[in-house]
């Protein structure tokens, strides 16, 4: 893993991840209320590294293994002798309490998802949240359960399947939840964790957007130096935000490079231009290389290929403009948190997955670059955050994700020039009504798809046979799981008409109507 530099003096948690689906939300739920804190894997987690990391809390997450095997994960001891307070989550509840002198036991009946538990007590995690006698909503995934509390530790709520639900050992502010309060299932988990943040580890809730802006410049700087960096900009929120941050930071010590591979939307190429070289006044080179892309890609049909040489072509010309301008001694990228977190696997290890991303589809041999990524430790609405505090505008830090192989994915089949301006008017077409009727921003992302399928049609007096036209339309809150977005038919059928007779070679409009998984955003 690229080391983190030092982190500023905000207050932190440290989130020991035992491979949760859900760890990543802790962390999100955290973050949005105002505290800074990093998922490390348990095992990957020394007493010093985390002493120098200075915590004023530990979280430990859920996981699949059992406790109640004998070679499955456990927080590091030393944690138990920081004096620090700790949450542990679900089997993070279970491995604190065997390892505090508890009982866990599996072969009780699993509860998995809505439960209902009964408040029996109160403590410093349900103060204002949960009042005594009270019966409320959570979301519980679990099989095994603690059978005998540790010692110091009281019952504060119970479930049917789940009699330690919510456990507290007052005296040493050790807290643990059977249920899950980082998913929104469990109605009142944010304002339970904000408990354990604020009001057991004291704290404050400074993490902002400008306290990160002035950081990460300091940051940048230090790292940078007097040398050159370059920063393929692709005109989306990631890569935009890190090349305004990073000319805040250095100035014209950066250059962008932004590549058109003829597959971009209409206009971009030239707001991209007006936005970054006239409006940021950051050098940019601009690079129309859609001739050598889309005549590498004539006669490809298959995605994978089409992707791959997507991918080798930007590297290319990335590489040519770099040596024009004379090298560079780093490059940046727009590296987001959630491609930087290590997620460990159901056993703990010794295979520890790692999702490495490069935004430039990896650095090519010989480009003995250092790394620059000023946004790796941010979410996706976080770097939006940032992108307004730098005072970017709202079509940029607002705008809807787009791939790198832009609209080679979105045309199945062979790509041509003639089929990417046919498809460019058909998806401006549908987002300008999404635009009108306000409803942009609901969606995380909303295109068109071009079908290599022609069907027959009537306009006027005469037969049509032209391509078939997908819409999409998904909410999402990372791009991982998503669902159909529902628009009203009215909706659908009036920009099925705008399409079929505004854009020539399009005569008839269907709407994808499959969430992801089984279907993924994408096409190809
Ligand atoms: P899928 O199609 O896998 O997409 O459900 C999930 C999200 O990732 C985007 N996507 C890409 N982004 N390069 C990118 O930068 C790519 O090659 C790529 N492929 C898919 C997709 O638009 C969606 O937001």
């Amino acid at each position: 893993m690229t080391q983190t530099p030092p982190h500023g003096p905000q207050d932190r948690i440290l989130i020991l991840d035992f491979g949760s689906q859900v760890t990543q939300l802790i962390a999100r739920r955290l973050r949005e209320s105002g505290v800074y804190c990093e998922v490390w894997p348990f095992n990957n987690a020394a007493a010093e590294r985390i002493v120098a990391f200075a915590p004023k809390g530990i979280i430990l997450s859920g996981g699949p293994a059992s406790v109640t095997e004998g070679a499955s994960p456990r927080a590091p001891d030393a944690i138990f002798g920081m004096g620090l307070p700790i949450l542990g989550i679900c089997y993070g509840q279970q491995t604190m309490a065997a390892q505090l002198g508890g009982t866990v036991e599996g072969g009780h009946a699993r509860e998995f998802g809505r439960a209902t538990v009964d408040i029996t007590g109160d403590c410093a995690i349900t103060q204002g949240v949960w009042a005594p006698g009270a019966r409320e909503d959570v979301w519980m995934s679990h099989g095994d359960r603690i059978t005998v509390l540790p010692p110091g530790f009281r019952v504060v709520a119970s479930s049917e399947g789940a009699p330690f639900a919510l456990i507290a050992n007052d005296a040493r502010h050790y807290y643990g939840t059977m249920f899950h309060p980082e998913v929104v299932h469990t109605p009142h988990g944010a304002a339970l964790l904000r408990n354990f943040t604020h009001l057991v580890c004291g704290c404050t809730g400074d993490w902002t957007m400008a306290g990160f802006r002035a950081e990460a410049i300091a940051r940048i700087r230090a790292q940078v130096g007097s040398g050159r960096v370059i920063c393929g900009l692709s005109g989306g929120v990631d890569s935009s935000v890190a090349a305004v941050l990073l000319h805040e930071a250095i100035g014209d010590q950066l250059t962008c490079i932004y590549v058109d591979h003829g597959l971009m939307r209409a206009n971009e190429s030239t707001q991209v231009v007006a936005t970054f070289r006239d409006r940021f006044n950051i050098r940019l080179v601009h690079r129309d290389a859609s001739d050598m892309f889309l005549g590498e890609l004539a006669g490809v049909t298959d995605p994978e290929a089409k992707r791959k040489i997507i991918g080798r072509l930007f590297i290319e010309v990335f590489e040519e403009e770099q040596t024009k301008i004379g090298g560079a001694d780093f490059l940046a990228q727009g590296t987001l948190y959630p491609d930087v977190i290590e997620s460990v696997s159901a056993t703990g290890g010794p295979s520890v997955t790692i999702k490495s991303h490069h935004n430039v589809g990896g650095l090519p041999e010989g480009m003995r670059m250092q790394l620059v990524e000023p946004l790796r430790d941010l979410f996706k609405d976080e770097v939006r955050a940032l992108g307004r505090e730098l005072g970017m505008p709202e079509e940029i830090v607002g705008r809807h994700p787009f791939p790198g192989p832009g609209l080679a994915i979105r045309i199945p089949g062979e790509v041509t020039r003639e089929r990417a301006d046919i498809l460019r008017k058909a998806d401006t077409i549908y987002l300008e009504e999404i635009r009108n009727a306000g409803l942009y921003d609901q969606i995380w992302q909303a295109f068109a798809v071009l079908l290599p399928v022609r069907t027959v049609g009537v306009m006027g007096d005469g037969r049509t046979y032209d391509h078939a036209c997908a819409l999409r339309a998904v909410t999402s809150t990372d791009g991982m799981t998503a669902d159909v977005y529902p628009f009203e038919v009215a909706f659908l059928t009036r920009v099925a008409g705008r399409i079929v007779n505004e854009v020539r070679g399009i005569n008839r409009v269907t709407y994808d109507v499959t969430s992801k998984p089984p279907g993924t955003i994408e096409w190809e």
